[in-house]
């Protein structure tokens, strides 16, 4: 049975965290939850939020708060899209077809990962706003150009390239949990980590009403669609660099997001090579650990981009006035990925719709404590944060 996501008692993000925890297995739910190594990035994404202050204008009123925003000339009714996020399909069924539908039900954007379990043709029919396809070159460059074709006949409107994943990081309770051993259906192997789906039975039940499926639809091999077992020798096999920038726009045609800046040099190379706007991203904490949270590098990187292109920012944002400092710091939008994927393994699409609502009513909240009736209008000077962030 799935709890209930309108209970008074789901106040906050957390709350849906633990909602996910207790329908998914172990296995599942850390795939969400964990970061890399010792997850240092994982917790200060979250933390660096907290060295940020308000500085409200006081006794304004606020009738109407305009949360609207435009980023790469695509309009949205809320300052932050869904980032992309692998496997949704093992949170729930059909688990990115109905992230996308409640991204379009509530007036944002979704963005498709492309270790997605849905085909990327469902996803996007399942909204009318504009949806982001994320690429990786996994398969090598004949494979991401099917695939590329694929997302612009469905209808993409912008192609998202992660560059900060030349290899998987290290993901210590994947291991743990025996992640690759329940993957690997050797039952021998199987064995010592299955008591951890066992005591789940209706995800389990769900998951094989699904067709318990285990493969990327939009990875197209020439025997099929690449397995879940693949990927970590597949992201090794096709690292991308700034070289393959050229020839993705080429191939794409449309605009592109280059997602994993991190420092001021690398949004400055960005611009150079003509992409329409970067993500400050440090991939949810699950690549390289003990780098910046990404909220303290923003306005480096805002400085670097000096205006050329759109900033987003992910990373750490639990909370609506999470969001609001990143606008006041300089990027144009955010992305939330755990935040709602927490609301998909709780409860499916109504566990989505509650976690954009949470954060959605905490901006508008924010907005008029701030004194600031629309979005456009957010600048710095809302804001005090430390000296050395540059
Ligand atoms: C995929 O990109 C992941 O972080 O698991």
């Amino acid at each position: 049975m799935l709890a209930n996501v309108s209970s008074p008692s789901i106040v906050n993000i957390s709350d849906l965290r633990l909602m996910a925890e207790k329908r998914l297995p172990r296995m599942v739910f850390d795939y969400i939850d964990s970061g890399a190594d010792r997850e240092q990035t994982l917790s200060d994404n979250c933390t660096a939020y907290k060295e940020i202050l308000f500085r409200p204008r006081c006794a304004v009123a606020t009738p109407s708060c305009d949360l609207s925003i435009s980023v790469l000339e695509q309009d949205f009714q809320l300052p932050f899209l869904l980032a992309p996020v692998g496997s949704s399909r093992m949170f729930y069924p059909q688990g990115e077809v109905v992230a996308a539908r409640e991204a379009g039900i509530a007036g944002t954007g979704y963005t498709l990962s492309t270790l997605s379990g849905c085909r990327l043709e469902d996803v996007k029919q399942a909204t009318n706003f504009p949806a982001w396809y994320q690429l990786y070159l996994l398969g090598g460059r004949d494979v991401a150009l099917k695939t590329i074709e694929r997302a612009r006949l469905a209808g993409y409107s912008a192609i998202v390239v992660t560059i900060d994943t030349p290899v998987s990081g290290l993901r210590e309770r994947d291991l743990r949990n025996g992640t690759k051993e329940l993957l690997s259906m050797n039952p021998i192997k199987m064995f010592p980590y299955l008591s951890q789906i066992l005591v789940k039975p209706c995800w389990m039940t769900q998951w094989l009403s699904d067709g318990g499926l285990m493969s990327f639809p939009n990875v197209e091999l020439q025997d099929g669609p690449m397995g879940y077992t693949e990927i970590g020798p597949a992201l090794e096999a096709s690292v991308v660099t700034w070289k393959d920038l050229d020839w993705i726009r080429e191939a794409w045609g449309g605009k592109i997001l280059v997602k994993g800046v991190h420092i001021g040099d690398d949004a400055k190379k960005a611009i150079d090579l003509g992409v329409d706007g970067i993500v400050v991203s440090n991939h949810g904490a699950r690549q390289l650990d003990s780098v910046a949270p990404t909220i303290r590098v923003l306005p480096e990187v805002v400085k670097a981009a000096n205006g050329q292109i759109d900033v987003l920012l992910d990373g750490g944002i639990r909370r609506g006035s999470d969001v609001v400092k990143a606008l006041c710091l300089g990027a144009k939008a955010v992305l939330i990925g755990r935040a709602y994927a927490y609301g998909l393994g709780a409860a499916g699409g109504p566990g989505v719709a509650r976690a954009i609502d949470i954060i959605k009513s905490d901006v508008l909240r924010t907005m008029k404590l701030l004194g600031c009736d629309s979005i456009k209008n957010l600048n710095p000077s809302f804001i005090q944060f430390p000296d050395d962030w540059k």
